[in-house]
């Protein structure tokens, strides 16, 4: 094994820790509850999760896992296949695992990402029992720097009775010094969190626990898994245009200026690819108050629009990748990563004043969205910080191609099938074919602008058609219920939302 490992373990009495991955997954034992470090693919434990599926070959081995977020390393796929994961929180973005969530062989759990360990602190969910946390070092004290994503981490490795520690010898050392670890008081006593601008550090650079609670070091040299966002196309270029146009009316009418506000960008292809778009823009010094920063971010740095960027992780492609932490002293000075209680905590968003960008899987005519749920039963990934942010921001932009699926999927529907995100929580829903200001309408003037702006032909026809016969009726919010759903279920029996030609 390399050798290099004892620099990164400043804690001489530790380095007797240091075991195998099969030795230091001994520690889970079925029915445990377990922690590990990982937010979208980055900084996850990533070694003894794996030697835990291989233990599960033998013997009964049932668990709950809580993360940051999602997994890389096919540590979510490995484990699901292994049948250890009986239940899963709070976020997920893998095939294996979702197929057998969808069968309701794992139960999941889906939390808006700021409030997982509020639950675990106050003993309102199952404790940790263990937590497995990937570190770029310990230092002196016996404190973990983290990787590429804080995530959960801080609060399980504190939470937890016992914490196995991942030493990834892939993980630049000069990661050190990226984090801000801010864990809020328990309430009645807490404290307003006093960070200002996203700028701003409020805690320490570890994560400090006794190291006696180490009980086992595994020295790792596997890298975090490359983000597996598409590159942005014609109608994400358009999305990209549509909102460019938007916050320059809104700087001519003086509600913003070039520098906008903090930006928010959500998970996946369509967020990543809008935010690429904001380089050719004519705003500049822009900041991010973000959760995951992918390759956008650092494109907008190397543009020279975006002065900093607050988030939880950092997961980009593999040219990216390479770019960014093969010098990441390039970018440390205008970068810092939080715990995600923090980076999505409500009463920042709200007073920093947020422009939160995230993804509809479909909208309504009234601007319900859900991000969550294909066909209203199956679940895709999670709610994430979407809600988190969309609740709470200065302006809840929501971004979806038209249409899905070859055009046989309409994203704009007369009924949501599943509602993440309310009509109350949407101020701007906006797609390839142009973008509706919902702000101060009430439903009907918001299903015209919607209609209008937003929907491909021929679905734009079905929907006007569908609201008049439905206003006809009446109500605040009109609705046909018996075929408010009947875009679904022709879906459903004939592969298409159009109807038969
Ligand atoms: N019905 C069924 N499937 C749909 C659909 C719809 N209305 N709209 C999109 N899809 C499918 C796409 O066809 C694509 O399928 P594929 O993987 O088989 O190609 C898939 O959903 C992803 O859609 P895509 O258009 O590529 O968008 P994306 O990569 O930007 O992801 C979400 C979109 C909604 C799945 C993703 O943003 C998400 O999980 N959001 C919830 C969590 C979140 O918002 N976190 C943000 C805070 S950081």
């Amino acid at each position: 094994m390399h050798e290099s490992y004892r620099d990164r373990i400043r804690m001489p009495s530790l380095l007797t820790r240091v075991t195998t991955a099969t030795a230091a997954a001994e520690w889970i034992r079925d029915g445990m509850t377990v922690g590990m470090s990982g937010f979208t693919r980055a900084g996850d434990a990533k070694v003894v999760p794996m030697a835990l599926a291989e233990r599960a070959r033998s013997e009964q081995l049932k668990i709950t896992l809580m993360t940051g977020a999602s997994l890389g390393s096919d540590v979510d796929k490995t484990l699901t296949e292994a049948g250890v994961l009986a239940r899963r929180i709070p976020f997920q973005a893998d095939a294996t695992l979702r197929s057998a969530i969808n069968r309701g062989e794992v139960m999941y759990i889906d939390h808006h990402l700021s409030e997982t360990v509020e639950l675990l602190r106050t003993q309102q969910i199952a404790p940790i029992d263990i937590a497995i946390i990937e570190a770029a070092a310990i230092t002196e004290t016996g404190a973990l720097i983290p990787t590429t994503s804080v995530g959960n981490s801080a609060s399980f490795a504190i939470l937890a009775d016992k914490v196995i520690v991942e030493i990834n010898l892939t993980q630049s050392p000069d990661l050190e010094g990226l984090h801000d670890i801010f864990i809020p008081k328990r309430r009645p006593l807490r404290e307003p969190i006093p960070i200002m601008t996203a700028r701003d550090r409020v805690g320490g650079h570890a994560i400090e626990i006794p190291p006696e609670k180490i009980v086992a070091i595994v020295v790792t040299e596997k890298s975090d898994s490359s983000s597996t966002i598409l590159p942005p196309d014609g109608e994400t270029a358009a999305i990209a245009g549509h909102l460019v146009e938007f916050f320059r009316h809104e700087v001519n009418a003086g509600r913003l200026t070039e520098k906008l506000l903090p930006l928010q960008a959500g998970i996946g292809t369509i967020a990543n690819a809008v935010m690429s778009g904001f380089i050719d823009s004519p705003f500049s010094g822009l900041t991010m108050y973000s959760e995951v920063l992918q390759d956008s971010t650092f494109e907008l740095f190397d543009a020279g629009k975006l002065d900093f960027a607050s988030g939880s992780s950092i997961t980009l492609s593999p040219q990216k990748s390479r770019e960014v932490f093969g010098d990441i002293g390039r970018y440390k000075d205008r970068l810092v990563l939080r715990p995600q209680e923090v980076s999505n905590h409500p009463e920042v968003i709200r007073r920093l004043g947020i422009i939160a960008l995230n993804t509809a899987l479909e909208a309504d005519i009234y601007g319900n969205v859900n991000s969550t749920h294909v066909q209203g039963t199956h679940m895709m990934n999670g709610i994430g910080g979407s809600g988190d942010f969309a609740r709470n921001a200065y302006l809840s932009i929501f971004a979806t191609k038209s249409l899905a699926k070859d055009g046989r999927i309409s994203s704009i529907v007369p009924m949501v099938s599943h509602v993440d995100h309310t009509e109350h929580d949407v101020d701007i829903l906006v797609t390839e074919i142009g973008l509706a200001d919902l702000r101060g309408l009430a439903p009907r003037e918001r299903a015209e602008v919607i209609i209008g702006n937003c929907v491909a032909e021929p679905y734009r026809q079905m929907l006007r058609d569908y609201v008049a016969e439905a206003s006809r009726r009446g109500g605040h919010t009109p609705h046909l219920l018996e075929q408010a759903f009947s875009w679904h279920t022709r879906y459903r029996l004939t592969g298409s939302m159009l109807p038969a030609a």
